[in-house]
C-alpha cells in the first residue's frame, strides 16, 4: 500500500469508528482547550466568526475529514459556499449526502493534498481557507502555504488549528520521563499504562505515516508566508501523551474524583508550560493573505 493509501484508510476507519482524540473526549480538558484558543467559554469555530474572520462567500477547506466543521459552518451561515476536500473516500461521501440533504452549499472532493499542490485552481478564489488538524499530515508544508496564498484572495484568512508538537509525536526522553512520573503518581484505576511508550518508525509507517509528519515547523512556516492577526499556543505538552495511557472509561466518567484529578492534572499542565519544561502541542490562530493587498 502507499503512504496516502495507508493514509486514506487508517482514516476511513477512524471515522467510521467515529473515534476522537482521547485527550479531548474529556468534557473538561475540551472546555479548557476552546478556553485557552479563545479566552472564552464555548466552541471554538463559532468564536472565530463571530470575532475574527466575519462570514465569508467562499471558504476552502484542506483535509476536512468526515465534514463536521465544514457542515456546521454552512448551517450557521458562516460561508455562503465552501470547497472541502481529504483522501478518507467514505467520509467524503457520507458528508456530501449529509450536505445534500440538508440543501447546503458544500462541495466535498475526494483528493490529495499533493493534487492540490501541483494544481490548486483559479487564483483569488478563496475568502478563507481552514486547516483543523490537517496541516499536520502536510510533507510539503511549503508546496501548500503557497497553493493557499495563490488561491486565496488578498485580504483572505488562514484558519489554523493544528497539532504543533514533535514530528511524528515523538517526544523528546525528557518529556516521556516527565509523563511516566505522572503516571506512576496515579492510582491504578485511572491508568491503561504504566509508561507512555513511543512508536517505532515501523509502527509508524504501518498505522499513519502523516501523522505530524512535519509538525514542528508549522509555526515557522505560516507566519512566512501570511501575517499573523490571532495566534495561541494551547498546551497538550503533559495531557495529550498521557490521555493515552489513561483509563478513559474511568477518568471521563463525570465523578467528582476523576474531575478533579483531571482539574489538578490541567494545572499540572499549565504550570509545567509556564516553567519551561515542556513545550505546546497544540496552535491555533488566523492569518492574513497580505499578497498584493
Ligand atoms: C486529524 S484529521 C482532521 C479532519 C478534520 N479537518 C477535522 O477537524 O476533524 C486529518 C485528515 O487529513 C486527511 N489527510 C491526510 N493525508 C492526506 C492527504 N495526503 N491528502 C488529503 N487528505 C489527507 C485525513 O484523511 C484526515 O481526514
Amino acid at each position: 500500500m502507499s503512504n496516502i493509501e495507508t493514509t486514506a484508510s487508517h482514516w476511513d476507519a477512524k471515522y467510521a469508528a467515529a473515534t476522537q482524540s482521547a485527550w479531548v473526549q474529556n468534557p473538561v480538558v475540551e472546555r479548557t482547550v476552546y478556553r485557552r484558543m479563545t479566552g472564552q467559554e464555548g466552541f471554538w469555530l463559532d468564536w472565530v466568526f463571530k470575532n475574527l474572520v466575519s462570514p465569508v462567500e467562499s471558504l476552502l477547506s484542506v483535509g476536512c475529514g468526515d465534514g463536521s466543521h465544514e457542515l456546521l459552518i454552512a448551517r450557521q451561515g458562516f460561508a455562503q459556499r465552501i470547497v472541502a476536500f481529504d483522501a478518507a473516500r467514505e467520509a467524503i461521501q457520507r458528508a456530501q449526502e449529509t450536505a445534500d440533504g440538508e440543501g447546503l452549499k458544500i462541495e466535498f472532493r475526494n483528493s490529495l493534498f499533493e493534487e492540490f499542490v501541483a494544481a490548486p485552481g483559479p487564483e483569488n478564489t478563496y475568502d478563507a481557507v481552514l486547516f483543523s488538524g490537517s496541516l499536520h499530515h502536510v510533507t510539503d508544508l511549503e508546496g501548500m502555504l503557497s497553493a493557499v496564498r495563490y488561491v486565496l484572495k488578498p485580504g483572505g484568512k488562514v484558519i489554523v488549528n493544528e497539532y504543533c508538537g514533535p514530528c511524528y509525536q515523538l517526544y523528546p526522553r525528557s518529556q516521556v520521563e516527565t509523563v511516566d512520573r505522572v503516571i506512576a503518581s496515579l492510582s491504578n484505576e485511572f491508568r491503561s499504562a504504566d509508561r507512555l511508550v513511543m512508536p517505532s518508525i515501523e509502527m509508524i509507517m504501518d498505522s499513519d505515516p502523516t501523522e505530524g509528519v512535519r509538525s514542528a515547523l508549522i509555526p515557522v512556516l505560516v507566519p512566512l508566508y501570511f501575517k499573523r492577526e490571532y495566534e495561541r499556543f494551547i498546551g497538550g505538552g503533559l495531557l495529550h501523551p498521557l490521555f493515552t495511557c489513561l483509563n478513559a472509561s474511568r477518568v471521563n466518567d463525570g465523578s467528582p474524583e476523576s474531575r478533579t484529578l483531571v482539574e489538578m492534572l490541567i494545572l499540572l499542565e499549565d504550570e509545567l508550560t509556564r516553567a519551561g519544561a515542556i513545550g505546546h502541542d497544540f496552535m491555533f490562530g488566523v492569518y492574513v493573505n497580505e499578497t498584493n493587498i
